[in-house]
């Protein structure tokens, strides 16, 4: 009898653990959003900070931005070649799981409608290839190129 009682707060609980994935499985590209979360949390945030917000000398915020770099040329390759991504101790599946959840946390606004997510294998050719010192001039180029397609 008491077991009975006791089946269906868990039953509820399980069903809203189950909600609560299947809400965050909708994001494109991102099979396992609490591994992505975790990954973030353990690779990332130390310079990305949890909120995605960055800093204002040498982390740049995420918040917002981000999504940004698909609407530019060469800034869905940037994304993958910056070396906080391209060197990551993650293998590529678990990468691109994090690259898609990073950019619709952080900036799904900007998220174009034509969006493809990130698939391993191609994580897998871009981080072969790591931006080293021209990453800043190729970010400013690819920063300069945001202003002509801002939705405002
Ligand atoms: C050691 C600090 C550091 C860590 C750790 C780090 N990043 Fe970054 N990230 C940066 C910096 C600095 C840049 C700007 C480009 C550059 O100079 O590398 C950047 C750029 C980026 C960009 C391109 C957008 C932009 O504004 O330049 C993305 C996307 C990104 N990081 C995602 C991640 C993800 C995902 C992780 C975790 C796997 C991560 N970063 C870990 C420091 C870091």
């Amino acid at each position: 009898m008491k077991a009975r009682w006791l089946a269906l707060p868990l039953g509820l609980a399980v069903l809203a653990g189950a909600a609560a994935r299947a809400g965050e499985q909708a994001i494109p590209g991102v099979t396992n959003a609490y591994q992505a979360r975790t990954d973030y949390q353990l690779k990332c945030q130390g310079c990305h900070r949890p909120d995605g917000s960055g800093d204002d000398h040498s982390n740049p915020p995420m918040h917002g931005i981000v999504a940004q770099f698909l609407t530019v040329p060469g800034g869905r390759e940037f994304i993958g070649r910056v070396p906080g991504v391209a060197t990551v101790d993650l293998p590529d599946d678990r990468l691109a799981n994090l690259v898609n959840w990073t950019l619709f946390q952080f900036d799904r606004a900007h998220v174009p409608a034509s969006f493809r997510p990130y698939t391993a294998d191609e994580i897998g050719r871009l981080r072969q290839n790591p931006l080293r010192l021209e990453r800043a001039a190729t970010r400013a180029r690819l920063v300069a190129g945001f202003a002509k397609t801002r939705p405002r």
